[in-house]
């Protein structure tokens, strides 16, 4: 008797379920959902009644559960995000709709996570402390997966491997990576790696070499994430029908910068850009005819690059830089602009602070080029670096995060970039703070 009850119930929990299924309407002719379906047998089997429940609770239960369950499990492979954004939708309509049940919360989490974000680097000589910094502070606050795309010299490469693998496991699940070794897919490969610092002109390669990769973020290694990269990610979002890629200014005052004051080759906009923080659409790019000062018919990014370097070489002083200035240059409807706190460099503070947005919402990403991490020359910078390179991946935040740089922070308001302390610890703050929340409300 008990036997036969049960078996009934699977049957008409089964028999909703199924129902509730194709009613949901077109979705069910995606292949991947059926997959789902067919799986949804052995999915629910947690569901299924104690003997005390009623068959009105099932219902309810799978009123509330199937739909969050189908979510859940979905393997968005990576560039089917059409099809993950329409059902990301449905997963948030049904969050707000329903009581607050405790399976809403996770699943929103869960698919948002699915969409994966790129960031690429490239390190060589002895970057490689100061690589792993920054893609532990990209770690530490981003809420979506991150895919590393690490281009590094020969013997860096195992010693990446070695230092990622020793990482918390809680930290290894928030991301995949793939190291690369350097190439030049056109001209001499010897020429581009002098070109600037070594290895730096690996970048104008990426859309050639990640055939596969719809868009990603470029960082130069001395790059600190102060907030989530989701928050620099959305900008791809924003970008109009003709941007494909997007930088913050060189400079914020013509009169100081460097580009307006001594560049003997075409830039972009008033002060030029700096290349240090890129997103770039490389779909976009591997797509657009780019024009220039040599073929009137345009180029393609592939092939624009070696004959621009060969027509420039003598002219420019900062390497992929400045090609990426010139290139800009003839193609300004191409750039998204991004403001100065996605990208806050000591230029930024050590004349005297010109950096609006950073002075009202705090730096969002930190970016210590001329060295600025391994002297005491800006030691604002310093501070920040020393306590994510040293954070213990599992403490609290503020108490070994925060409250170490905000202390040290003190020792460096008599230097000029330490007496805007706000600058620095606005967003980071605000960071944490949302960091802290989030954990409280998942326990
Ligand atoms: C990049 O551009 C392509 C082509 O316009 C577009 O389909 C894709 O959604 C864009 N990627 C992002 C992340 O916006
Ligand atoms: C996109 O924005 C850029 C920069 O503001 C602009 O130059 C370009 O004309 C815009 N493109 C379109 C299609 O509106």
């Amino acid at each position: 008797m008990r036997i036969h009850g049960k078996v009934a119930a699977i049957a008409a929990c089964f028999g909703i379920f199924l129902l509730l299924y194709f009613l949901g309407g077109n979705t069910a002719e995606d292949p991947r959902l059926k997959v789902l379906a067919e799986k949804g047998e052995e999915a629910d089997s947690n569901y299924f009644p104690s003997p005390s429940e009623t068959k009105r609770d099932v219902e309810a239960k799978f009123a509330r559960k199937v739909p969050a369950g189908v979510v859940a499990r979905l393997e968005e492979p990576l560039g089917g995000r059409e099809k993950s954004k329409t059902i990301n939708r449905d997963a948030s309509i049904n969050a707000k709709s329903k009581p607050r049940s405790n399976v809403a919360r996770p699943v929103i989490k869960h698919t948002r996570a699915e969409e994966v974000m790129h960031l690429a680097v490239v390190a060589c000589g002895n970057r490689l402390d100061e690589t792993l910094t920054m893609a532990k502070s990209a770690l530490l606050f981003s809420l979506r997966r991150i895919r590393f795309h690490i281009f590094a010299e020969d013997p860096l490469a195992p010693q990446f491997k070695e230092r990622l693998n020793q990482w918390p496991r809680s930290a290894l699940a928030k991301f995949q990576y793939s190291i690369y070794p350097i190439t030049f897919s056109v001209g001499n490969a010897d020429e581009w790696k002098k070109l600037f610092k070594p290895c730096a002109a690996q970048r104008l390669f990426l859309p050639v070499i990640l055939k596969e990769v719809d868009s990603l973020l470029y960082v130069d290694t001395d790059v600190l994430f102060l907030r989530p990269m989701d928050d620099i990610w959305s900008l791809l979002k924003s970008f109009n029908s003709t941007q494909l890629a997007a930088m913050a200014p060189e400079h914020e005052v013509p009169k100081i910068g460097w580009y307006s004051r001594f560049a003997r080759h075409p830039f972009y906009g008033v002060t030029g850009v700096n290349s240090g923080v890129m997103l770039m659409n490389l779909t976009r790019i591997r797509s657009t005819i780019f024009k220039n000062s040599m073929i009137p018919s345009g180029l393609s990014w592939e092939d624009l690059l070696h004959p621009l370097y060969q027509k420039y070489k003598n002219h420019i002083t900062w390497g992929d830089q400045d090609l990426l200035n010139i290139i800009f240059h003839y193609n300004p409807e191409c750039l998204f602009m991004f403001p100065c706190q996605w990208n806050y460099r000591p230029d930024h503070c050590m004349y005297g602070s010109n950096c609006k947005g950073a002075e009202e919402e705090g730096v969002s990403i930190l970016h210590g080029n001329r060295g600025v991490y391994h002297d005491d020359k800006q030691p604002a910078f310093k501070v920040v670096y020393d306590a994510i390179r040293e954070f213990p991946f599992e403490d609290n935040m503020f108490q070994s995060l925060f409250y170490p740089i905000q202390t040290k922070f003190l020792d460096t308001v008599n230097t000029l970039c330490g007496r805007i302390p706000q600058v620095f610890l606005k967003q980071i703050e605000k960071t944490m703070r949302s960091v802290f929340e989030e954990k409280v409300v998942q326990h």
